[in-house]
């Protein structure tokens, strides 16, 4: 595993970790969540998504204590008006995460604003459809040409590339749902594509590949990042409590 804890605006880490631990490891990992963590998590009835909930927290706490030379617990997650959690120190290092079925991704770079989303796909079109209001009519025509057993992932796809752009700049004046659509064609290759913005500022999207199971989708301002690096948790030399 690659360990740079200097991260340059150039780079983005994007932490792919999966969420079926063992109850015990989940049980020791809660303990590292912020009293506010642990309510939320309570509020779970069914177990699978309290544990996700506990353990995506907690390796999301890891990750940035990583970066930040801190203990997991020691990190510090503020919330944005929007619910948007950032880190309200001098670090510069911006994150976000997001969480589907057994897996949750961290995009972690510095001093730019960063949205992530995945999604699981699921086999139930009819759920799905109920996205179809919020394509563009360029998207609508695409999946009626895409083949029945892909267009639950496409449609998929679409919709995270909105989430992740949402995510990364929240609703504002420059909010355009028609500007996110990936061109078909870009789709397998993962190249960015430009949003119009009100305010001129550059922004960016791109669909990224986490699992043959979901689709994901990166969102980032400013330019082109010359370096995505992609890093599993737990480490597959297994988990260490002393990671940092
Ligand atoms: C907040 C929102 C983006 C979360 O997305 P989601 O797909 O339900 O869930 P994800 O797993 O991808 O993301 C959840 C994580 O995002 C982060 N998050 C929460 N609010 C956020 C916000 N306003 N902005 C960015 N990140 C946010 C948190 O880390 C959260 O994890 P937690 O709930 O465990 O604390 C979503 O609920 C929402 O409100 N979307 C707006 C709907 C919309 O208008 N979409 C645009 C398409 S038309």
């Amino acid at each position: 595993m690659q360990t740079s804890l200097q991260l340059s605006t150039q780079q983005v880490h994007i932490w792919i970790a999966d969420l079926a631990q063992p109850a015990e490891l989940a049980g020791r990992l809660e303990q590292m969540l912020c009293p506010d963590e642990r309510r939320r998590a309570a509020r779970w009835c069914s177990e699978a998504k309290r544990r996700r909930f506990v353990v995506s927290h907690a390796a999301l706490r890891i990750v940035l204590g990583h970066h930040l030379q801190k203990e997991a617990n020691e990190v510090e997650i503020s919330l944005s008006e929007a619910g948007k959690p950032y880190l309200a120190d001098s670090s510069g290092v911006s994150f976000n995460m997001s969480h589907s079925h057994e897996l949750a991704v961290i995009a972690v770079t510095r001093d730019r604003n960063v949205g992530i989303d995945i999604e699981y796909v699921t086999p139930q079109p009819r759920v799905l459809w109920a996205l179809r209001p919020y394509l563009s009519a360029d998207e609508v025509v695409l999946l009626s040409m895409t083949p029945p057993g892909e267009r639950n992932r496409r449609m998929l796809g679409y919709w995270v590339a909105r989430e992740a752009v949402f995510k990364a700049f929240g609703r504002g004046g420059s909010w355009l749902p028609d500007s996110c659509s990936v061109p078909l064609e870009d789709e397998s290759a993962c190249t960015w594509r430009g949003l119009l913005s009100a305010e001129g500022a550059n922004r960016l999207v791109r669909p990224i590949h986490v699992d043959d199971a979901y689709v994901g989708a990166l969102a980032i301002e400013g330019s082109e990042p010359s370096d995505i690096a992609y890093f599993r948790w737990p480490p597959e030399s297994g988990y260490n409590f002393g990671m940092r």
